[in-house]
């Protein structure tokens, strides 16, 4: 039967990558529970067990969720109610703080994946906000929205918060490499991360778009908070087969990006995902994207890499490497965006 077609053309996905067949919610990404890092920062102490769960689910999965993180429930309900409250306001009010030829911060409601346009609306906070621009020109101030009230304190200290979060599980992820703990703190010390609020509005025609279409995240790790909906899709490395992450109350899902896929040569790779949408319940959601520095190289890790086992990089420049994909996400382009693959040896 044909199928009543309500969307604009322009979110259509083509046929193969239209979220058909999910496989079960029930087994999926691995859950770790992080109570045994009682201290703010990572030490010698932590437990074998802990640091050989991490290795498993970046090395198969490439994703995983924790629960007891160390972010407080009550700063996850201020959050999540600020981003409710300006999403649901006004779109001249919104308008107001949209993202421009100047400076890509704040709002906006398009976005294309793989030339799509993704089923969304966002809001882009940088997590460290400074003068002038980077390396790339991209501005790095953020745009404040006068209402709701409190919403710049919110994500001020939720991105915090997040951030403390992202830096333990860099150290243990440098644990689950033979690394020393503080390895790729170096890369960090001028972070361009990113902070992204998602709102994915109910679809009437959800088997034919997505709210965002299959990519894998440039940076080096993302922390990402969802709440109860579902919809968030993972590509298992093993079979290609497609999982849908469940919700679990207050806990946060983790990801490899890009860069650590260079760093660790293919060890750990940035898996695929994408979000389905539905035809009924908004979802909202919470990216925190550690990114490097711009000017940062990146390139395999020396401990790595042998006779057995040489590079399969060479180098990139993180900035120069964001901003040739985000050209790719904004403008219609008649290739895919670039990935990471482009820089592969193979
Ligand atoms: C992203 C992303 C997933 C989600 O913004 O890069 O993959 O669940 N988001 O919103
Ligand atoms: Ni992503």
């Amino acid at each position: 039967m044909e199928q009543l077609v309500q969307v604009d053309q322009a979110f259509i996905q083509p046929q193969e990558h239209r979220p058909k067949t999910v496989v079960s919610e029930a087994d999926g990404i691995p859950l770790i529970d992080l109570s045994p890092l009682s201290s703010d920062t990572v030490s010698t102490a932590v437990p074998e067990t802990l640091v050989a769960q991490v290795e498993a689910a970046c090395r198969d999965w490439g994703f995983f969720q924790v629960i007891n993180h160390g972010v407080s429930p009550e700063l996850l309900r201020k959050a999540e109610a600020a981003q409710r409250d300006f999403f649901a306001l006004p779109e001249e009010e919104k308008r107001k703080v949209r993202q421009d030829e100047q400076n890509a911060l704040g709002y906006y409601e398009s976005e294309l994946t793989k030339n799509v346009r993704d089923w969304k609306e966002v809001f882009d906070i940088i997590a460290h906000e400074r003068d002038g621009i980077d390396v790339v020109g991209l501005v790095l101030r953020n745009k404040w929205p006068q209402v709701p009230l409190g919403f710049r304190e919110t994500f001020e200290e939720y991105a915090k918060s997040v951030e403390k979060l992202a830096f333990r599980l860099l150290e243990l992820i440098a644990l689950s490499l033979d690394l020393p703990p503080k390895k790729f703190n170096m890369f960090f010390e001028e972070a361009n991360s990113l902070l992204r609020l998602n709102h994915y509005p109910p679809c009437p025609n959800p088997d034919l778009v997505l709210g965002v279409g299959r990519h894998k995240d440039p940076g080096a790790l993302t922390v990402l908070y969802q709440d109860s909906t579902g919809g968030l899709d993972v590509k298992r490395r093993s079979d290609g087969e497609w999982f849908r992450v469940k919700p679990i109350p207050d806990a946060f899902i983790v990801n490899v990006g890009d860069v650590f896929q260079v760093w660790s040569n293919d060890k750990y790779e940035s898996a695929e995902h994408r979000v389905s949408v539905n035809s009924e319940k908004d979802r909202f959601s919470i990216p925190f994207f550690l990114q490097p520095a711009s000017r940062s190289k990146v390139q395999p890790l020396e401990e790595l890499i042998d006779d057995k086992n040489p590079a399969r990089y060479n180098e990139l420049n993180y900035g120069e490497f964001i901003s040739a994909r985000k050209d790719g996400n904004l403008k219609k382009l008649e290739v895919e965006n670039i990935q990471i693959t482009h820089f592969s040896r193979a």
